[in-house]
């Protein structure tokens, strides 16, 4: 299958918050290789410098170089999405839309880079940098349409809460990147976690509910079930579902 054009590499940082970030705790702790065989390792060197995202000041410019018109296509981000299940099956489903995906562990990315390869994806931009980092530095204010998190790691020992993805700082600089209309689906199986992300955004003044204030949203339509869910299930645990908005801010 064509893979698109080489895109051209950041020639230098961009946007109102492209300073180095400093703080030692929203960097991930290392990129994780995981199982990595010689095959995954040639697909990543081989294929994700053609999938970098296109570096540009706005929304527009950032599709239009993306070969598609910022009126029609929407831009969705999906953060740690693991093998891509979800990311390749939702770009199948809207050719004209378009998906970053960011993701630091290789043995997921190069996953994902099999599956763009056999399905002939061309509407799919990977990083492997932090979220923060490429939040910060590569994602234009304003731009995201559609924001996926789909079963954050749980840091589930109290001593570790505060690696949780899912904290005030990440929602503040994930709202600055999103459209006035933008959605932002959340899903974990873990109910600490789950009432954690609830309680933030709930008291969080840039975010509204975009179902009933207080409760967990349904599963969303466009759902894609992923090995989580399977497990979760099969162990007993229901997946809870969180679906936000950008609170007006007129109001
Ligand atoms: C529990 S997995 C969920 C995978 C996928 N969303 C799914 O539903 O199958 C969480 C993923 O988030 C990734 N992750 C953790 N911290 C991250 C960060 N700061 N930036 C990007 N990805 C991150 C991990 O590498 C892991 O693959």
């Amino acid at each position: 299958m064509p893979l698109p054009d080489p895109l051209p590499t950041p020639a230098s940082p961009q946007t109102e918050a492209s300073a180095p970030l400093t703080d030692p705790s929203l960097i991930p702790r290392g990129r994780k290789k995981g199982k990595t065989g010689p095959q995954a390792l040639r697909r990543l060197e081989q294929l994700l410098p053609m999938l970098e995202l296109p570096v540009a000041a706005d929304r527009g410019a950032l599709l239009a170089q993306w070969g598609t018109d910022a009126s029609t296509a929407r831009l969705f981000l999906e953060v740690g999405f693991g093998n891509g299940h979800t990311l390749a099956t939702l770009a199948a489903r809207h050719p004209q839309d378009r998906f970053i995906g960011v993701e630091v562990f290789l043995g997921g990315v190069a996953s994902l880079l099999l599956r763009i390869q056999q399905e002939g994806l061309v509407n799919i931009r990977i990083a492997t940098q932090g979220i923060h980092a490429i939040l910060a530095e590569r994602i234009p204010p304003a731009s995201l349409d559609r924001v996926l998190i789909h079963f954050p790691d749980p840091w589930p020992k109290r001593s570790h809460h505060k690696r949780r993805l899912i904290q005030t700082p990440f929602l503040h600089l994930l709202a600055s990147r999103m459209t006035p209309s933008a959605q932002l689906s959340l899903a974990t199986d873990w109910s600490h976690y789950a009432q954690w992300m609830l309680a933030l955004l709930e008291g969080d003044e840039h975010f509204v509910n975009l179902g009933q204030p207080g409760q967990f949203a349904p599963e969303p339509p466009d759902w894609v079930e992923t090995r989580f869910q399977r497990k979760a299930q099969a162990e007993g645990r229901p997946v809870f579902h969180l679906l936000y908005g950008l609170a007006d801010p007129g109001k």
